[in-house]
């Protein structure tokens, strides 16, 4: 797939990460952005002579695997030939003893949580303290590992210890090379930051210019260059936080050569369209063109009960509705002498973009997920994608420095084929209302309760079944709404909220109260997994 960006580790000093499969690499990774330095992962099986820049440094992660283990991941050696400083972090620590041919050796209890780290200075070579510079004493260190250095490592000095770890933290006493036990990537290990800066600022000598400010006034230059002065852009909007961001950045670069497209799918939330014309069209200033396809959709979805079935055909009439649109401009333009629509923008984060080149490979498709994949190959359009080399905590400040506003900034994700999943059974219209209409007011009560900002996301599901109730001296035989709410930082893995009863109570007797056709509200308690947060 042909993807159309210019290295960003050609615009900012880069420090070159390799993953050894630890969960804490993406914590590193977003670590040494915080404190202003651009850095990128890669698995660690990454070739060296096949990298795509000049790192200026590298640090070379934790992983679940013991040096010694038959498959155990290994560094290519011309790392240390690229004469940069190197860190390795835990298994980093023990890849450096490997390499070096010193004894790794199990520990008697795997460790796993706080340590006090001895700081030990070296007066006659200062080069050493540098990674522990302004840190004194005890250091507060998190651990997580199940092997150690078993002695000394040859030409290396001792920087740290700890009352289990004689080697916790060591320099080489000719080239800037560390390893350190414990993990300064987690919250738990205080001053961690402090050391990861002293890595990549003083001793690696990365200027810290990775706010921001500077990311739009870089990226605009670079999508300029990448679209040409005629070309057009098309792209689609969801009123969701990454679409809005890209495309209010594509529209600062290239204007109303910029095409947003809204689709309006029949399954989107109370209002969506109209605030999203309100936000993006008329106080972002982004080209936006809202299409109503609701009947066109809910058509194609009439009878259907499969949930697979529902996602690819919302998928495939979404590239049906999105095509049309896209040869109207192509039309249009060829009229007014304009260029012709080459590029396709998608909101792309880097966790994507990382899981794709993961040295496990890419976990295994639970479900369809919507994309718009397809379009490529059949409109001839070349990816763009500015958000790729960011987290979603960068695509939030990214978003408010471009003036976005805090609501739609911090708001939960939505999936593409919208409510159509969370009607369980057929989706017709009167369902649709339903579901739209509990969701309004749970979401209205979270925020009341000043919960939404703590919960990742939340929602409401309607169940296709019918259980009796009272209302009044009437009996009722009415449909079932589900609350579901969950924490997660990578809705991979989700805990449910454990939302507070009085909350809960609100919301069950507004729905029941306002919500024609529901007489019972239940509270979804269920983990991901085994479940999945969707119910479809
Ligand atoms: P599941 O249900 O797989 O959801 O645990 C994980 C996250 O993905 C969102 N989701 C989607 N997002 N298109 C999207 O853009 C989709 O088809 C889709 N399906 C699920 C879901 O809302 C949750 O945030």
């Amino acid at each position: 797939m042909p993807t159309s960006t210019v290295d960003m580790s050609k615009l900012y000093d880069t420090v070159l990460i390799l993953d050894f499969g630890s969960q804490f690499s993406h914590l590193i990774t977003r670590r040494v952005r915080e404190v202003g330095v651009y850095c990128e992962l890669f698995p660690c099986t990454q070739r060296i002579s096949d990298l795509p820049f000049s790192p200026k440094g590298v640090i070379l992660s934790g992983s679940p695997y013991s040096v010694y283990d038959a498959d155990a991941p290994h560094v290519d050696p011309a790392v240390f030939a690229l004469d940069v400083p190197v860190l390795g972090i835990c298994y980093g620590l023990q890849e450096l003893a490997w390499v070096n041919g010193c004894q790794v050796i199990p520990c008697k209890h795997r460790e796993y949580g706080h340590a006090k780290l001895d700081i030990i200075k070296h007066e006659s070579h200062p080069f050493m303290d540098r990674l522990l510079n302004t840190l004194e004493g005890e250091m507060q260190v998190w651990m997580s590992h199940g092997d150690q250095l078993a002695e000394p490592l040859q030409g290396y000095h001792v920087i740290g210890r700890t009352s289990t770890a004689p080697y916790a933290a060591v320099a080489n006493g000719v080239r800037p090379i560390f390893g350190i036990q414990f993990h300064p990537e987690v919250t738990h290990t205080p001053q961690g930051k402090i050391l990861l800066q002293n890595f990549v600022v003083d001793i690696c000598q990365c200027e810290p210019n990775w706010t921001m400010e500077t990311f739009i006034e870089k990226e605009i230059e670079r999508i300029r260059t990448v679209v040409g002065p005629t070309a057009q852009v098309i792209g689609a909007v969801s009123g969701g936080v990454d679409s809005t961001v890209a495309a209010k950045l594509m529209s600062e670069a290239i204007g109303d050569r910029f095409h947003a497209i809204l689709v309006d799918n029949g399954v989107m939330r109370l209002n969506e369209c109209e605030n999203v014309k309100a936000i993006l069209g008329e106080h972002l200033g982004i080209n936006l063109k809202v299409v109503d396809a609701a009947d066109l959709f809910l058509g194609k979805l009439k009878g259907v009960l499969d949930p697979e079935r529902k996602r690819k055909i919302i998928g495939n009439t979404f590239i049906e509705v999105f095509e049309s649109e896209a040869a109207v401009i192509d039309k249009q333009s060829m009229m007014s002498g304009r260029g012709k629509i080459e590029f396709l923008l998608q909101g792309t984060l880097y966790p994507d973009v990382i899981e794709s080149i993961s040295f496990k490979g890419p976990s295994a498709t639970i479900k369809t997920h919507h994309n718009v994949g397809g379009l490529l190959e059949d409109m001839k359009l070349r990816l763009i994608e500015p958000l790729r080399e960011l987290f979603k905590d960068e695509v939030r400040s990214l978003g408010k420095v471009l003036g976005i506003d805090e609501e739609l900034v911090w708001r939960h994700p939505f999936p593409g084929p919208g409510l159509a999943i969370r009607i369980l059974g057929e989706v017709t219209k009167s369902q649709v209302d339903i579901v739209r209409h509990a969701d309004h007011i749970f979401i209205e009560e979270i925020k009341k309760a000043k919960l939404y900002r703590e919960i990742s996301q939340a929602f409401t599901v309607l169940l296709p079944i019918k259980s009796v109730g009272v209302m009044g001296d009437k009996r009722t035989y009415e449909q079932v709404i589900v609350l579901r709410s969950v924490e997660t930082t990578d809705f991979m893995t989700a805990d449910w909220y454990p939302m507070p009863y009085d909350v809960i109570q609100r919301i069950s007797s507004r729905i029941i109260n306002e919500v024609p056709g529901i007489n019972r509200v239940v509270y979804d308690v269920s983990t991901k997994p085994p479940s999945t947060i969707e119910w479809e």
